[in-house]
């Protein structure tokens, strides 16, 4: 199975037609994006994000993913799966230099000494990244997701008739949906993506288009809906719509939960930049970000303002022709939550 296979070259000069699906279940929603690939021509044929009702069952999460797919008249027999949380584990690490099949058994026995797991409870795939500033080094990303998460979510979508084609990271889907999508990155420049969505953020810092550091921080929107539905006193519904009411005047006493989980967001993104500047001695140059939390004009400049840098919103479907039967002015207005699904869909 792979995980993390960074794949950057969007063109595939065939005249063959053929379609990938991307399935990313996240804490809130669940996204569809289906790819119809010509000629190294993109085209998005249709998409879905259904909310996850509050409350459901995991056992019963298999019948929203199968009415997302029948809502939009959608039936593939294979899908491209994200997965992420803490049972995913991403690490860069340097190893002396070595061929690909030297590495993987090398891993066999050297890959629990960086993961909180056995080996035999975990998947394990890797990515050579090229030469490392040490002598004789390489830079390798050792990327692992237990196994039980993963065997619980293949019975799941087989139970809808589903079959797995790719599994990826979510941060990597989302990585490779911003890069392939027309973002012209400099070799020499550090840029960080942020993925900021309802149950994590998402954090990938790479070089050029070599990712040097990842991590996920379990703090999203839901913190402020949990926050609000307690001092409001309301059900995590109401408190849901009263935040997605952009046209409502928000109380002050309100605005200061946005700003309590947005803190805590910015805090853990500082963190991250600077231990990815301590260890590399390079400062990041350019903020991209996608997931339904930098939906919100007052997220975005917010964390702007903490971070003290500029942070662009990226639409993935910047290089992605829309099929005719679509809008496009309603595809950008949701685009941002769709990047993990359109960099699922891209893995073809
Ligand atoms: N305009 C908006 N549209 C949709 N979601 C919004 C908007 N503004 C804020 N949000 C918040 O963004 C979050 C949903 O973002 P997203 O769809 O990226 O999350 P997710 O992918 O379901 O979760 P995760 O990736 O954390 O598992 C919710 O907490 C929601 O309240
Ligand atoms: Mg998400």
């Amino acid at each position: 199975m792979v995980f993390c296979d960074i794949h950057i070259n969007m063109a595939n000069n065939t005249s063959k037609i053929t379609e990938a699906i991307g399935l990313d279940i996240g804490g809130n929603s669940i996204k569809i994006v289906a790819l119809q690939k010509k000629g190294g021509i993109n085209t998005l044929t249709a998409y879905n994000i259904k909310k996850i009702p509050t409350n459901v069952q995991d056992s019963e999460i298999k019948n929203v993913v199968k009415e997302a797919f029948d809502e939009v008249d959608l039936h593939p027999t294979e899908i491209n799966l994200s997965v992420s949380g803490p049972d995913v584990i991403v690490r860069f690490i340097s190893f002396p230099k070595m061929t690909k099949d030297q590495l993987a058994e090398a891993l066999g026995y050297e890959a629990e000494k960086y993961i909180p797991f056995s080996i035999n409870e975990v998947f394990l795939d890797f990515l050579i990244l090229g030469d490392a500033p040490a002598d004789g080094q390489m830079n390798v990303l050792l990327a692992v997701a237990k196994r039980e998460l993963i065997e619980a979510r293949v019975k799941m979508v087989q139970q809808i008739g589903l079959n797995i084609n790719v599994v990826d990271i979510a941060p990597f889907a989302m990585f490779n949906a911003l890069v392939e999508t027309g973002i012209a990155l400099d070799e020499k420049k550090v840029y960080a993506f942020l993925g900021i969505g309802h149950v994590q953020t998402d954090i990938l810092i790479s070089v050029g288009a070599r990712p040097c550091f990842m991590r996920q921080v379990q703090i999203g929107g839901k913190s402020i809906i949990e926050s609000l539905s307690y001092k409001m006193g309301v059900s995590l519904e109401k408190a849901e719509e009263y935040i997605l009411d952009i046209d409502k005047e928000k109380e002050e006493e309100t605005l200061g939960f946005f700003d309590k989980v947005l803190g805590n967001i910015a805090k853990e993104i500082q963190l991250s930049f600077g231990y990815f500047e301590n260890r590399y001695n390079k400062r990041v140059d350019s903020v991209y970000c996608c997931g339904g939390m930098t939906d919100r004009k007052e997220a975005l400049g917010f964390l702007k303002q903490k971070l003290d840098v500029d942070i662009k919103q990226w639409n993935s479907f910047q290089k992605i022709k829309i099929s005719d039967n679509l809008s496009k002015k309603d595809v950008d207005s949701v685009a941002s939550q769709l990047a993990v699904a359109v960099g699922l869909a891209l893995r073809g």
